[in-house]
């Protein structure tokens, strides 16, 4: 939205469509635009716009082809405005109805477009609404809950003004509209009535304000600004709202993060927010006084690089092939080797005046959806271990439809990269009722649970744009298994297994170790490469060491290529793991499944003989992760079971174990080899071929690797 700035209309929609696909990894169905057409005087001299709306099946690019046939058969001109220009656009994932342009967004309010609505969420009480205004006379076109909203709107508005109301402001209708809605939601509101104006509104999905200063004597520079300085409207400036920063991170690195509850109003080229508190509105009841929002713009720390794929083909695999950085990132400022006292801790700072509360609780609940909960189950053991405290288990829709019990000596630890997804934000209001101590694990500063949580630890992974996720889990995991250090830290018996733990965390990506800070035998056949560096004046030259266990790994690519194109046309695959790799199982299964729609299942290696056993011939292809760890003699019992069973096998094993894993030698199985770390941190190690192997063969079965198929990247609707 511009203010004084002589664009063109191309720009306006060039801006809208690269939002959508900064976005498209949230929905990618279907998608929709709405600008406003030539203006026209009218009789008092003023422009006047209607709102053009553009509505397609399909990903963005169906989108912008439609409509510049349409900017070519002159229904569209692009001439220059030298006015503020307001926009709205929508990339959807389907909740209510098929992907069809009808089911699109923007959702409108009938003939003429008076309201127009994009909406992220899901409104629960659509339906009495929709009977409601039907019985008012409205005419439903969509299968969408969305509708309801635009429609709902007209009826506020025609209702204010045919009862006189000829001031009746936008915010207010918006206001009246938000009072009857239930459910989740971020709004944004476009109308005929009120030109180059734009609502926003927001409970329980994300939300965000950009803006980006266009006169150069503005503080531009300066990280922090305040909002009433920015609601000036003086100033030529273009604002954005979003439900995500990478849609505006291009544009600008100052934003607001909406709450709950507030309405932004754009208005030419101003923005003002208010907060009302009172339910009652202007159908009826007198309005509480709005209060008014001021407060400074926070900076994002994303940088537009994150959210390119640079020399990558996809997401995915970008994502996989940058863990080395990623965990680096995740650990950077948090180990500490050396000082006085305590040779190796944790600093984990977003924990430090709760911690002795969560030692002291009575059970610790980890609770997610996808993978975020696989992340948790793989690192429960060594929370268990260090801790002391037993530590259960939460699928987040599952405890509130349990509504399973959660008390004020629990601490409920809340795992999601997004940070917004729907269930897990209801568990957390769940636990909060509850009187839990709640800890959010997430990597999305400002994000919902980071903000309803009492403390937490960002995974400082860098934004994941693949729907299916890789860095954040191993960066999740690797944040647990920091918590179970910090936990425990206070118990001199598990002191040394701490610091084998640290020294592992060292070695996992390429951290710069001199080799005189280990105080513990080096290991050289773990070592990539040894070289020196030059210590500043001091013309003293040391020993380094690189153990850069990820990095070995991913070296595993082109043999996990080669796998792919074996497993290429199978119907389904198994992956069988037991303790710290059970949840690689489930991890490995779920990337398998997600990407390359090839059926597969991950199980515990415990429970193979009491079921999926009878699954087992010398077709279906079985994964066995057999890496060397307290459980390692039982899963060399499992691949004899399976092997006596004709199993067709696949084991990932610790390097050099090939012969111990492969009853009767290799030409009964086909060998992974991982390198070996410490046992707590090998689910980090193991999960890199299978996410390698997911993504190889998605992308030789020819499907979307970055948008599979029915998929979002935060769910944000229940
Ligand atoms: C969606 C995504 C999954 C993700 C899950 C939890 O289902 O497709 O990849 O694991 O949500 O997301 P969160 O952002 O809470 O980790």
């Amino acid at each position: 939205l511009n203010y004084n700035v002589k664009r063109d209309r191309r720009f306006i929609l060039e801006i809208l469509f690269n939002g959508l696909r900064r976005l498209e990894y949230r929905g990618y169905d279907s998608a929709g635009i709405s600008i406003d057409s030539s203006s026209s005087s009218d009789p008092n001299g003023q422009l006047s716009f209607s709102p053009l709306v553009f509505r397609q099946e399909g990903n963005i690019d169906s989108l912008v082809k439609s409509v510049y046939k349409d900017v070519a058969s002159i229904k569209l001109n692009l001439e220059e405005l030298f006015c503020v220009h307001a926009g709205i656009a929508h990339t959807r994932w389907a909740t209510h109805g098929e992907p069809s342009p009808k089911n699109s967004h923007p959702q409108t309010s009938g003939a003429g477009n008076e309201f127009l609505v994009v909406h992220n969420g899901v409104i629960t009480n659509y339906e009495v609404l929709k009977e409601t205004l039907t019985r008012h006379g409205f005419n439903f076109e969509s299968d969408t809950d969305t509708e309801v909203i635009p429609k709902l709107a007209k009826y506020v508005f025609d209702k204010a003004t045919e009862e006189g109301d000829q001031s009746v402001t936008f915010s207010l209708v918006v206001l009246e509209v938000m009072r009857h809605l239930e459910g989740a939601y971020a709004l944004i509101f476009k109308s005929h009535h009120y030109p180059n104006e734009l609502i926003a509104c927001k409970r329980g999905s994300p939300l965000l304000l950009g803006v980006k200063e266009l006169s150069e004597d503005m503080h531009s520079g300066a990280p922090f600004l305040d909002l009433k300085f920015i609601s000036e409207n003086r100033h030529p400036k273009e604002l954005f709202l979003s439900s995500d920063a990478s849609a505006i991170v291009e544009h600008t690195k100052k934003v607001l993060v909406i709450e709950d509850g507030e309405v932004v109003h754009l208005k030419d080229g101003g923005v003002s927010i208010l907060k009302f508190e009172n339910e009652k509105g202007i159908c009826g009841n007198a309005l509480s006084r709005p209060s008014s929002v001021q407060r400074a713009l926070s900076f994002l720390e994303m940088e537009v690089e994150q959210i390119n794929k640079g020399k990558y083909e996809h997401y995915m695999q970008k994502e996989i092939h940058e863990q080395p950085e990623s965990l680096t990132t995740t650990m950077r400022g948090r180990l500490k080797r050396g000082g006085s006292t305590k040779a190796k801790t944790v600093l984990l700072g977003g924990l430090k005046d709760h911690i002795k509360s969560i030692r002291r609780s009575r059970r610790i609940v980890f609770i997610g959806c996808g993978t975020s909960y696989n992340a948790a189950l793989a690192a429960r053991p060594i929370i268990e271990e260090l801790s002391g405290v037993p530590v259960t288990m939460e699928i987040a829709s599952d405890l509130v439809d349990r509504q399973g019990p959660i008390y004020r000596e629990d601490t409920a630890v809340f795992v999601s990269q997004s940070g917004e997804t729907a269930d897990t934000l209801l568990a957390l209001e769940y636990a909060l009722e509850n009187g839990a101590l709640c800890v959010g694990i997430t990597n999305t500063v400002g994000s919902a649970i980071a903000r309803n949580t009492h403390c937490g630890i960002h995974i400082n992974a860098g934004c994941e744009i693949g729907v299916a996720s890789t860095k954040a889990y191993t960066s999740q995991i690797v944040v647990m298994a920091m918590l179970a250090l910090a936990i425990g830290d206070d118990a001199i018996s598990s002191q040394a297994r701490r610091e084998a733990i640290i020294d592992g965390l060292f070695d996992l990506p390429s951290m710069l170790h001199l080799a005189f800070s280990f105080n513990r035998s080096l290991d050289y056949k773990d070592l990539f490469y040894c070289t020196v560096v030059h210590l500043g004046k001091s013309n003293m030259f040391l020993p380094c060491i690189f153990a850069d266990k990820v990095r070995e790994v991913l070296k595993l690519d082109q043999e996990m290529k080669e796998l792919a194109k074996l497993l290429i046309a199978e119907q389904s695959l198994l992956v069988f793991g037991r303790g710290y790799n059970f949840a690689t199982a489930l991890e490995g299964a779920l990337k398998v499944k997600e990407v390359s729609l090839m059926h597969s299942e991950g199980m515990l290696a415990g429970e193979m003989k009491h079921g999926p056993l009878a699954l087992v011939d010398e077709n279906l292809p079985i994964i066995v992760i057999a890496t060397r760890d307290a459980c390692f003699s039982k899963q060399q019992s499992v691949i004899q079971q399976l092997h006596a069973r004709k199993g067709r096998l696949i084991v990932v094993c610790s390097k050099g174990d090939a012969a111990a894993v492969c009853p009767g030698g290799s030409s009964s199985c086909r060998v992974i080899e991982v390198p070996q770390v410490e046992d707590c941190l090998q689910p980090v190690v193991n999960i890199i071929p299978l996410q390698l192997l997911a993504y190889h063969l998605t992308v030789l079965r020819g499907y979307n690797v970055d948008q599979p198929r029915n998929l979002a990247k935060s769910v944000t609707t229940q």
